[in-house]
């Protein structure tokens, strides 16, 4: 090519990256690896090839771990786990930042084996992954630091099985393996077999700082290995890929008492606003579908584009998809690399071959493991293309009218992990940002990840928040030696006395008394034999009943949290109104004398969420960058929850309050063996301003309501402090569509601080991160 020709056509030439020293990693152990256990790489065994999926060569043979493989990194990582508590915040600090330091050390190592075994452009491995991870080490070598002071009273969970993917498969390993180590426990981590080499790499490096042996350990192998990290004996699994995967993680750990979070799939909405600034927002599409080839959870991977702009928009992207270029990842200049292995190629190809839209390529991609960026529009919202995932580089478009339209397509998805926003309207991104369900939102911007702020989804995109306090906390547990809760039984009797004017007890739902729609009832006795009343029998249709009412009273997040606290202060004085009542009431029921202690607890309780409403508050993220990332204390939804059944009145206002607090609505049903207190507390509600359908009571059989509960489409997490041990049914039932479920069988005192506080709060609400870029 001339200097004339290269002048005219402003091409790139190649700028090739140089593999020698990754390959030379490589040879130099012998190209064979085992696992990594108990400090040292074991013989390699049995195993499958590792491939380059831009030239489909072999470019290692690792293991595939046995049952024994696993048991033993379970075994060294549990020997390992006191002492590496032992050494305190501070010690753990400086291993984490000996790792960093490391990995810092040898980056490009790092950048060139990532690239080469995951196909990914060497610019990003080299300027997001790499860097990423170090300033995860080193960000949790100072939350490892600051622990003991900024988290009194909790402690390690114990030993972490983490298990991860191969779209980001060092960064994955640095946002598994740094919380855990910084909180005080030892993990096992799974690679996915497809990319498993940077994490061996790593192996090396916790070798080079001189970790204690057993507190990181790798096992290599396919999904058969993941699942026996998740059934061998952990104390938490931590687990990022796949939906269908998440959700049978989520099965085989029910009723296991294990913590559990989940980071799963996508299909983000990327929002473009008239007023956009339209360059920027067709670079921020490039970034949310073209980065890592589309092979992003968090992908930008629904454009919807108001009307009036929609066919500029087009023309714009489409120019701009010409100028992509895709070809060999060691090229510098390169933007969309190979796809991971051909297998995820046929699934992409599959997935868009079977679409029935129009779709658009700006050009061809070369030969092999390679797939174009595509965009593909003429979609209805139902069609599978624009509701499933297809991790790879294919963007379907739509377009809306108006804000609220574009919101109702955002959010017309099972999915909630991110979005995208684009207006240069202030008042227009910030409107929408609250609105979109999902974890992040990004205004005038995409893929911002960091460190310090919050990172994962809601609905089928699992739970739970990786980076941050919030992901750090989620690796730790409250150190209060609450024992296992024994069963409650009610009484029986037979004794009837006459009364003057008959009460029928009714259950309360969407702000109305309501009769059970199986027409039984359940006669409670006292402890003396009398009969008390009769309390109905609630079945899975009134729990419809009152998920829909819950649904309905939807206004009640959007109510200030000053008048929320109004109105949980004046449920806290018309129940001290009536405490004698109660009181009375409860000592009959319970046949016990703490009736009075309860109420006034009850009372108490509700004073402290009424004065927490407006003050468990969010935080702004010091991450790099002139950007402000906000982390929101969002409701959850409709909260279903078995209330305790020890304690009548006190246990239902304890689960309630943090719940309507934080702007939720509750589905409750009431104590089993004793009922009738949260059947008169429905006065107290009806008295009280609480808006229809914000609180349901319901009564009946725990057991019986649990799975109806768990498995309700339209609920957005359970609880359960129920007596009966419904851990594994509530559990399972949730994985359907991934609810958030809070069953830990634990024996509160509800009477003390630990029925109360911050972990209810956090139970309340999920983080919302909502990224702001600024700039004059
Ligand atoms: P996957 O979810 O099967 O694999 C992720 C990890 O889970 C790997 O380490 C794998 O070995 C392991 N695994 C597989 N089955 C398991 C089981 N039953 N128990 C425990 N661990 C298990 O993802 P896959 O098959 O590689 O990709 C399929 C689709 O999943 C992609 O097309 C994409 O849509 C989605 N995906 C989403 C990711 C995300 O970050 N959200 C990451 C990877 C894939």
């Amino acid at each position: 090519m001339s200097v004339k020709e290269i002048f005219e056509t402003m091409s790139y030439g190649p700028a090739p990256e140089q593999a020698g020293d990754a390959l030379a990693w490589i040879v130099d152990r012998g190209a064979r690896f085992g696992h990594f256990i108990d400090g040292a790489f074991t013989e390699p065994g049995e195993g499958f090839e590792s491939r380059n999926p831009a030239t489909g060569e072999v470019l290692a043979t690792l293991t595939q771990a046995t049952s024994s493989d696993v048991a033993a990194a379970v075994d060294a990582a549990r020997l390992a786990q006191p002492e590496w508590e032992a050494l305190g915040g501070k010690g753990r600090a400086r291993y984490l930042y000996a790792l960093a330091r490391l990995l810092q050390k040898h980056a490009r190592l790092f950048a060139v084996l990532e690239t080469l075994d995951n196909g990914k452009p060497i610019r990003e491995a080299r300027d997001i992954d790499v860097p990423l991870a170090q300033r995860h080490f080193y960000y949790h070598a100072g939350l490892a630091q600051l622990m003991e002071q900024e988290l009194p009273g909790r402690a390690a969970l114990g030993v972490c099985g983490q298990v991860i993917p191969w779209n980001f498969p060092l960064l994955m390993l640095a946002w598994k393996v740094a919380p855990a180590l910084a909180m005080g426990n030892t993990v096992v981590l799974k690679p996915a077999e497809w990319t498993s080499l940077t994490a061996l790499c790593f192996a090396d490096i916790c070798q080079q700082a001189g970790l204690p042996k057993g507190v990181v350990n790798i096992v290599t192998g396919d999904g058969a290995v993941g699942e026996m990290v998740v059934n061998a004996e952990v104390d938490k699994v931590a687990f990022t890929g796949s939906t269908e995967v998440g959700r049978k993680i989520r099965e085989a750990s029910a009723g296991r008492g294990i913590a559990l979070s989940l980071e799963l799939g996508g299909k983000s909405p990327f929002i473009v606003f008239e007023d956009a600034d339209i360059d920027s927002a067709i670079e921020g599409v490039v970034d949310a579908i073209w980065f890592n080839g589309g092979q992003v959870c968090c992908a930008g991977s629904r454009l919807l584009v108001q009307e009036g702009i929609a066919e500029d928009f087009h023309t714009r992207l489409k120019a701009r998809m010409a100028t992509l270029r895709v070809g060999d990842p060691l090229d510098k200049c390169i933007d969309v690399g190979a796809i991971v292995d051909p297998a995820q190629k046929a699934r992409i190809a599959a997935l868009v071959d079977a679409s029935g839209g129009e779709v658009f390529r700006a050009g061809d991609a070369p030969a092999g493991c390679f797939y174009p960026p595509t965009l593909i529009s003429g979609l209805s919202p139902a069609d599978p293309l624009m509701q499933e995932e297809v991790f790879g580089p294919v963007l379907v478009s739509t377009t809306f009218r108006t804000p609220a339209e574009a919101v109702q397509l955002a959010n017309n998805t099972r999915y909630g992990l991110a979005a995208s926003v684009w207006s240069e309207n202030i008042n227009t991104a910030l409107d929408v940002a609250p609105k979109l369900v999902s974890g992040i939102v990004w205004v005038n911007g995409s893929n911002m990840m960091d460190a310090a702020a919050g990172f994962g989804g809601v609905r089928e995109s699992g739970w739970g928040r990786e980076g941050g306090w919030e992901g750090a906390r989620s690796y730790t547990r409250v150190v209060d030696d609450m024992p296992a809760l024994t069963t409650v039984e009610g009484f029986a009797g037979e004794k009837v006395e006459p009364v003057a004017v008959d009460r029928t007890a009714k259950m309360y739902i969407g702000g109305k008394q309501a009769r059970p729609d199986g027409g039984y009832a359940k006669a409670v006795y006292g402890a003396d034999g009398s009969l008390i009343g009769q309390a109905p029998i609630a079945n899975r249709k009134d729990i419809r009943n009152a998920v829909e009412a819950a649904r309905g009273a939807a206004g009640w997040a959007g109510a200030t949290a000053h008048n929320r606290a109004q109105v949980l202060y004046y449920l806290g004085e018309n129940l001290s109104a009536r405490a004698d009542e109660f009181a009375v009431l409860i000592d009959r029921m319970t046949g016990g004398t703490g009736g009075r202690a309860e109420v006034e607890a009850a009372v108490d309780r509700l004073f402290t969420y009424a004065a927490w409403c407006d003050k468990f508050e969010g935080a702004v993220k010091p991450v790099p960058g002139r950007v402000v990332a906000m982390a929101l204390n969002e409701p959850c939804g409709v909260i279903g929850a078995l209330c305790p059944d020890e304690a009548p009145l006190l246990g239902l206002v304890s689960v309630m309050a943090p719940i309507i607090a934080m702007g939720n609505r509750a589905v409750l049903v009431a104590s089993e063996p004793f009922p009738m207190a949260a059947l008169e507390f429905i006065q107290v509600l009806e008295t009280s301003d609480v808006p229809g359908g914000v609180v349901n009571i319901l009564t009946g059989s725990h057991a019986e309501l649990a799975k109806p509960l768990a498995t309700h489409m339209d609920l957005d997490c359970v609880w359960s402090f129920s007596s009966t041990d419904l851990a594994a049914e509530i559990e399972r039932g949730a994985a359907g569509v991934l609810k958030r479920t809070w069953v830990d069988g634990l024996a509160r005192d509800w009477l003390t601080t630990q029925g109360e506080g911050r972990v209810f709060l956090d139970a309340a609400t999920e983080v919302k991160t909502v990224w702001v870029p600024y700039g004059a």
